[in-house]
Parts: structure tokens; sequence; C-alpha cells
């Protein structure tokens, strides 16, 4: 068993999470006397960064769904051996953007790959690792693009390129496994005002960590 805590940050585009991960960070780190690392998927260290670079390169529009699945876990995997698991066994809070939830979300939901192919997939290459908890920012589709449209500093991706229906089957996605995980998904509404929805992710996250 692994000591540390893991927390997802999961929400369609421009739902605002790694925004609040952001401002988070640092009060989070003041207030606990455990350590706290942030990291992202797919990322969080080279080799993934790398196979991140290949997902979302713009030019890359022949990559078939189900090649795009498989980078995405094999993202996970390695992330998972070279930070997640040895983060945990130290004792650290770790905070995912994106994790397990998203390819069920965008592949699964998305994509409309085979759900239950995905869910093996993800408990093979976590070794059934599940988040302690999941906060799901949630947003209506338009907003979240229109947002993502706004923001001029952020690179476009080749997954922003996506038409507005796949991007609700997302959200859809999410709604459903929120409905399905009651116990590990938080649904938090993501249209307040960005100092409401950081002071309400911070709270449940510290009614976790305090409550272990
Ligand atoms: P991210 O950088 O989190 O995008 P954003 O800043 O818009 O939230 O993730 C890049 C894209 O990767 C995003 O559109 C969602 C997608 N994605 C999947 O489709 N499946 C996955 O398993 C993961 C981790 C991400």
């Amino acid at each position: 068993m692994t000591k540390g805590l893991l927390i997802s940050f999961e929400g369609p585009d421009g739902a605002g999470k790694t925004t609040v991960l952001e401002r988070l960070l640092p009060s989070l780190q003041a207030e606990l006397s455990v350590d706290v690392v942030a990291t992202r998927e797919p990322g969080g260290i080279t080799i993934a960064e790398k196979i991140r670079d290949v997902i979302l390169d713009i030019t890359h529009t022949s990559m078939d769904n189900k090649t795009e699945l498989l980078l995405y876990m094999a993202a996970r995997r390695q992330h998972m051996v070279e930070k997640i698991v040895p983060a945990l066994e130290n004792g650290t809070l770790v905070l995912v953007d994106r994790f397990v939830d998203s390819s069920m979300a965008y592949q699964g939901y998305g994509r409309q790959l085979d759900k239950s192919a995905i869910t093996w997939l993800n408990a093979y290459v976590t070794d059934d690792r599940e988040p302690d908890l999941t906060l799901y920012f949630d947003v209506p589709s338009e907003i979240g693009l229109e947002r993502i449209n706004q923001n001029k500093n952020r690179e476009v991706n080749r997954l922003d390129l996506e038409k507005l229906e796949m991007h609700q089957c997302v959200r859809k996605g999410y709604q459903e496994l929120a409905q399905l995980h009651p116990e590990r998904i938080v649904c938090i509404d993501a249209t307040q005002a960005l100092d409401l929805v950081v002071k309400e992710a911070m709270e449940k996250i510290l009614t976790l960590v305090k409550g272990n």
C-alpha cells in the first residue's frame, strides 16, 4: 500500500482545472505538513512529455483513435512508474492534471472506443491504482470552447480543433462517470467565479487529507 494520496483534476477543455491547480498549489503547500507535488497527463516526465508531443501534434491528422488511446496509456504507465508511485510511496500528496477519467471521457465517450477496453487498460497501466479523490470541473461545452478561444496565450493543440459535438460527448461522459463513482468523484461547478472554484476545490482536498 502506498502512503500518499492521489488526487486527479478532471474536466472538459476550458473548464479551468489547470488554472485552479496552479492557484491551489502554494496554499496547499503552506497549509499541509506533507510534501505536495503537481504533475500532468499526458506528460509529467520526459518520456511521457515526448509521447504528449506526438499525440497533440497539429499535423498528425491521420492518427488512428486506437493509436491515440494506446499512446495516452503508454504515457500514463511511464508516469505512474517513474513519478506517481515513488511519490506516493514517500507519503507525498500527488495532484495530477488529468488521469484515468480523461481516457474514458475523451476516448470512450468522445471517440466512442470500447469502454470495457479502456477500463481494462486503465487498470493495467496503473496496477489498479485509482485516485483517492477526483475533482471534476464541470462546464457547458460552449462556455469551455469560448474560454479556449479567448485565451490567446494557450497553444492550440490537435484536440482543440475537434467539433462541438465531440466536446459535448466528453462532458456527458464526465457527468456519467461522476454518477457511477460518487465515492470518488466530486463535481464542482466551474462556471462560478475562479476564486469560488478554487475555494471549493481547496475545501474538498483539505477534507480528504485531514480525514486520513
Ligand atoms: P491538457 O493539456 O490537460 O489540455 P487542457 O489544458 O485543455 O485541459 O490535455 C490535452 C488533451 O489531451 C485534452 O484535450 C484532453 C486530452 N486527453 C485525452 O483525450 N485522453 C487522456 O487520457 C488524457 C490524459 C488527455
